[in-house]
């Protein structure tokens, strides 16, 4: 099963740019940037992770980005991030990015994107490896600032394709800001929003991302077993829930094998991703790897998430047709 999932053609549809940031470039980062750090190696920064709930792991998330301030520095994150997992044959990637977090620290926004765009082109020539971008919103930041950000972003709309919501879900509800989503659904972007597991008021939060704002996916999601009529609801409209194991381990110290399992029963479609990988120390083939040792997937069911992925993601039909084939041609091939 191992070596099957490592060579199986995979899509990516969450995973923060930021969370790739890894303890070694931190430290090289901070040395060019000449930014003076509290750990003294990159083992220190690792040992320095001991999150057990979402705000203690934002906290550091926040905290190590601070080095990130040319737009060199995020074409390095990006560009490294896309060749890492061209090894682990991810084909397709939507990656998530946090601009407030690097205007509030003044970085401009076009220093953050322009490096972005650019690994991108280059992860596509060089690696064949195809990307789109999603804009998230701190979700405990106000509307306003968002509405700004999404204002920013006016210039660059054809190099992104949605936008999403994270960061600290507390009292931070998607109707916050159905103001901006409804902006930017009327500037022709997808919507997404975090609803992270177990977070204070999910069930809610989970009703207000399907009826009121309208999402084209969300991210975790794995609340909503918690209402039947929901996941008929999910399972429905195939609305894919992009599900992270090892980052689900953080919080609930399970991979959430037997929920994700019970997802593909119900028909509602779950992806796995890897979240912050740099954090959870585990990219794609990880997060698969462990997952089917939890729950003792079957290849089909392997097969059958990794099929989610591509059939959710924000590509167009004829795309997602090779896509989809380059994966059962896999599946064949390897019977
Ligand atoms: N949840 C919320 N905010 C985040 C996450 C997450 O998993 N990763 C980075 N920002
Ligand atoms: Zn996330």
């Amino acid at each position: 099963m191992r070596s099957f999932i490592e060579g199986m053609p995979k899509a990516e549809l969450h995973v923060h740019l930021e969370g790739t940031l890894e303890p070694e470039h931190i430290f090289s980062l901070a040395q060019r940037n000449g930014i003076e750090l509290d750990y003294k190696t990159p083992q220190d920064v690792i040992d320095a992770y001991n999150f057990h709930d979402l705000p203690s792991f934002l906290s550091i998330y926040y905290a190590a980005m601070g080095v990130l301030r040319e737009e060199q520095d995020f074409y390095e994150l990006a560009y490294q991030y896309f060749e890492k997992v061209a090894t682990e044959n991810v084909l397709y990637v939507e990656l998530f990015f946090d601009p407030q977090a690097h205007t509030s620290r003044g970085v401009a926004f076009a220093t953050v994107i322009d490096g972005i765009h650019r690994a991108q082109l280059d992860a596509e020539k060089n690696l064949g490896i195809q990307s789109r971008l999603i804009m998230c919103f701190l979700r405990d930041l106000s509307a306003e600032s968002a509405m700004e950000h999404l204002e920013m972003a006016r210039p660059y709309l054809e190099r992104i394709v949605g936008v999403g919501l994270d960061s600290d879900e507390k009292d931070n509800p998607p109707l916050k800001f159905a103001e901006v989503f409804k902006r930017a659904r009327e500037l022709g972007l997808k919507l997404t929003m975090h609803c992270d597991v177990n977070q204070k008021d999910i069930v809610a939060h989970l009703w207000q991302c399907l009826n009121d704002i309208q999402v084209d996916r969300i991210d975790h999601g794995v609340n909503a077993l918690e209402d039947e009529a929901m996941c008929d609801e999910i399972a429905q409209r195939g609305l894919g829930l992009t599900v992270c194991p090892v980052s689900n381990r953080f919080v609930v110290q399970s991979l959430t094998a037997t929920e994700i399992r019970t997802m593909l029963q119900k028909g509602m479609k779950a992806t796995v991703n890897s979240d912050d990988p740099a954090y959870f120390r585990a990219y794609m083939n990880d997060n698969f790897i462990a997952l089917q040792e939890e729950g003792d997937f079957t290849r089909d069911e392997i097969v059958q998430l990794s099929r989610n992925a591509f059939e959710v993601a924000w590509i167009d039909d004829v795309q997602r047709k090779r896509f989809l084939q380059a994966l059962d041609s896999y599946a064949a091939d390897t019977a």
